[in-house]
């Protein structure tokens, strides 16, 4: 292989990886080299410019640790996350649309019980938020695994303000039918972490970085495909133009605002408080059979 040329390069790259022997890798190696070539010959960076981006990508990795990912908010800008998603997620008819993960889960969150407050001292607005967790027919599903996390009145989760201490995540059990409940406050649309890379390349580009006001769910049971999504609250700016591209009209739900008196659980509150109400229909993996993308528009919130 000598006197490669502008010409013959993709080819030989191609081929180098012929003899692979896991035809997974070799379609995914061979696809890559092939837009990778495809998007060089379009653009044709200077040195300078593809410099840049082997810094852009180093630096992307040296700000990553145990709590800060910026790889998934690259993905995630890019709308790669929410492709990846869509196209593993095509859902029946009464299962609950999915959403990214994104940056801010922590693995195994502090169980509580049904109906606790998991604000842990973190502010804003009283927000009492229940549901169920529904197969896609609409049975209940008890004992249904339910993880949720979201940023307080200000726009900043627990992570972000140091410390150590967690709040505003947890893990509740559905009861026998398939309910949850707790309490935390109203979350705040927020930017995500603009002090990075990623940060740099919305700055660059104009963009802002702005997610509406959501609250994340992972949703588990077995014989149950996990869910994991995002409640977006009516009215919250930048429903319109999430930087991470995720919303969808199904998951966008109303938090219905209360003077200060009676929960529904009968907690006597002396301030002004939300509700916020949601049931989630869980995919079976015996396989409900998966509808064309369009007809996921009928898909929707039960409440
Ligand atoms: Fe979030």
């Amino acid at each position: 292989m000598r006197d490669i040329t502008e010409s013959t390069i993709t080819d030989a790259v191609l081929e180098s990886f012929g003899s692979t022997g896991d035809a997974r890798l070799k379609q995914l190696m061979q696809s890559l080299v092939t837009h990778l070539h495809g998007f060089v010959r379009e653009v044709e960076p200077t040195t300078a410019e593809w410099m840049a981006a082997i810094r852009f990508l180093t630096r992307t990795g040296q700000i990553c640790d145990d709590r800060r990912q910026e790889f998934i908010l690259l993905s995630d800008t890019l709308g790669v996350s929410v492709l990846v998603d869509l196209i593993n997620h095509r859902m029946p008819i009464g299962a609950t649309d999915t959403t990214v993960l994104g940056p801010f889960y922590v693995d195994n969150p502090p169980g509580y019980p049904l109906g606790a407050d998991i604000a842990e001292g973190m502010t804003g607005k009283p927000m009492y938020c229940d549901g169920r967790v529904l197969t896609a027919a609409g049975e209940p599903i008890p004992g249904a695994l339910v993880d949720v996390w979201q940023c307080d009145g200000d726009g900043h989760y627990d992570i972000q303000l140091g410390g150590g201490k967690l709040g505003l995540r947890a893990r509740l059990v559905a009861d026998e039918q398939g309910r949850f409940a707790f309490w935390s406050v109203v979350p705040s649309h927020y930017p995500i972490p603009e002090d990075g890379p990623v940060g740099e390349m919305l700055g660059a580009t104009g963009r802002h970085p702005y997610r509406p006001a959501h609250v994340h769910f992972m949703i588990s049971h077995p014989g149950h495909e996990t869910l994991v999504t995002h409640i977006f609250l009516d009215g919250s700016p930048y429903l319109e133009s999430d930087t991470v591209f995720d919303v969808k009209t199904s998951l966008v739900t109303r938090v219905a605002h209360h003077d200060a008196g009676t929960a529904p659980d009968g907690k006597r509150m002396d301030r002004p408080w939300g509700r916020l109400h949601y049931d989630f229909g869980l995919k079976s993996t015996a396989g409900d059979p998966p509808v064309a993308t369009p007809a996921r528009e009928l898909t929707g919130a039960r409440a």
